[in-house]
């Protein structure tokens, strides 16, 4: 067969990649005007592609898989080892179906219950401070608010710690040198920490609730039948904990959109949830994070003319695709009412993966995210008036993850 897509000049381009970063995948996509291109990353050939029909191939079973693709200074920081992200077929449904079952309407209620006790008594002592970091402040709310939720025993003195080790877990991904190793420190750290939380679990000296993710990780059972292992029944749970703490990312740039939408912030003071839905929604859209998935061709198919060999290495464009101007007008201007006309489709808006939550691997805390949002956003727009003064709120498009250079600061807090 043909190979007829473009392919990037160049024996190893990882190093565009990283001067790129977002937009690296889409300013190809544009150039060679093509949903698909063939380049050169990590020393190995790798296929890039963007775009709703792309998503819809990349997250087709049949034809790629998650197993090894995750390089080793990823696994040693973001995603730990032997999670749900590195499993495929059964053994993956199996491990995803135990991630959905804490995803229920109830225990999704309970989650903005605690993200509001705990935005209440940070806002409390904010109204004592002279200005906030709103970064750091967010992170330590969602780390409580993680651990209340997920059934994991943290003391009050202990928290500001726990939420450095988780965010430098999904800052430290990208990061060389003593920022990378400070990520694969704090992993140990707490992988043996919650380690210890599991096997109390399992010897009756700690009760968490029932239906938590404490209580639901640490006697989930395998298909063979067999308990997870103590470390990686660990790694789900800090899959748990960690990326509500990466919420605080979201909530940055939030606080940055309520900022600098004045007209959107006025449609959101009558509470009305549906404007708050496609707010929190468009700022998910908008705002980089994640800027691509990583699978591996399963066996040889064709698509589009091409063959995918096995074994290649092929990265969707979560950002890309959710600035595509094929599916999103204007794509670069921050309107929420977009999503009054959105579809609705799995491969279209994707800034969490895409696909089945089920069968795929699309993010299982999709709605975690959504509402936990929600929460932060009632806080900033409507329970609480501050002053945001003169810092620098740009953020870049090259660094992952962003979030504004400032971490955005405000001050004056008071409580409405
Ligand atoms: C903070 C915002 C978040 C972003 C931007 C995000 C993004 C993503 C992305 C891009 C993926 C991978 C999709 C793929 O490989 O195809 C993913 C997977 C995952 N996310 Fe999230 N996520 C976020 C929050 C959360 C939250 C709050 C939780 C848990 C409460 C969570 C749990 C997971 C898990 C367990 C997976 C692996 C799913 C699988 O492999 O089947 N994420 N997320």
């Amino acid at each position: 067969m043909t190979n007829s897509v473009p392919r990037e000049e160049g024996i190893d381009n990882s190093l565009s990649l990283l001067r790129e970063g977002y937009l690296y995948i889409l300013n190809r996509r544009q150039s060679f005007n093509s949903n698909i291109f063939e380049t050169r990353l990590l020393g190995k050939k790798a296929i890039c592609m963007g775009g709703k029909e792309a998503a819809g191939i990349f997250y087709d079973n049949d034809k790629f898989k998650r197993e090894g693709v995750a390089p080793n200074r990823v696994a040693q920081t973001l995603f730990g080892k032997n999670g749900v992200q590195s499993l495929d077929g059964q053994a993956h449904q199996h491990r995803k179906e135990m991630f959905m079952s804490i995803m229920t309407e109830e225990r999704l209620g309970k989650l903005k219950e605690i993200a509001r006790k705990h935005w209440a008594a940070a806002v409390d002592k904010w109204q004592q401070m002279d200005e906030v970091v709103l970064y750091e402040e967010a992170q330590e709310i969602m780390c409580n608010t993680a651990c209340e939720w997920a059934g994991v025993p943290v003391k009050e003195n202990e928290v500001k710690a726990l939420a450095d080790d988780l965010r430098a877990m999904f800052e430290s991904a990208t990061a060389i040198g003593p920022s990378h190793w400070a990520g694969r420190n704090a992993r140990n750290r707490v992988e043996k920490w919650i380690g210890e939380i599991i096997d109390q679990v399992r010897d009756g000296k700690l009760n968490p609730e029932e239906g938590t993710a404490l209580y639901t990780f640490a006697l989930h059972r395998d298909l063979d039948g067999e308990l997870l292992d103590a470390k990686t029944a660990s790694v789900e749970v800090i899959n748990i904990l960690r990326p509500i703490v990466a919420i605080a990312v979201f909530i940055n740039f939030t606080a940055l959109a309520v900022h600098h939408y004045p007209e959107e912030r006025e449609k959101l003071k009558s509470g009305d949830e549906k404007n708050a839905q496609m707010f929190v929604q468009e700022v998910r859209r908008f705002y980089p994070f994640f800027p691509f998935a990583a699978a591996q061709v399963k066996e040889d198919f064709i698509w589009k003319d091409y063959t995918f060999e096995k074994g290649t290495l092929t990265l969707l464009d979560l950002y890309g695709t959710n600035h595509d101007p094929d599916i999103w007008g204007n794509p670069d201007v921050f309107r929420p009412d977009r999503f009054a006309e959105w579809d609705g489709s799995p491969f279209s808006f994707i800034p969490q993966g895409g696909g089945d939550y089920y069968l795929g691997h699309r993010c299982a805390g999709e709605w975690v995210t959504i509402e936990v949002m929600k929460v932060g956003l009632d806080f900033l727009v409507n329970k609480i008036a501050y002053d945001v003064p003169e810092q620098d709120l740009s953020y870049s498009k090259v660094s992952i993850p962003s979030i504004p250079h400032s971490n955005v600061i405000i001050k004056n807090v008071l409580r409405l």
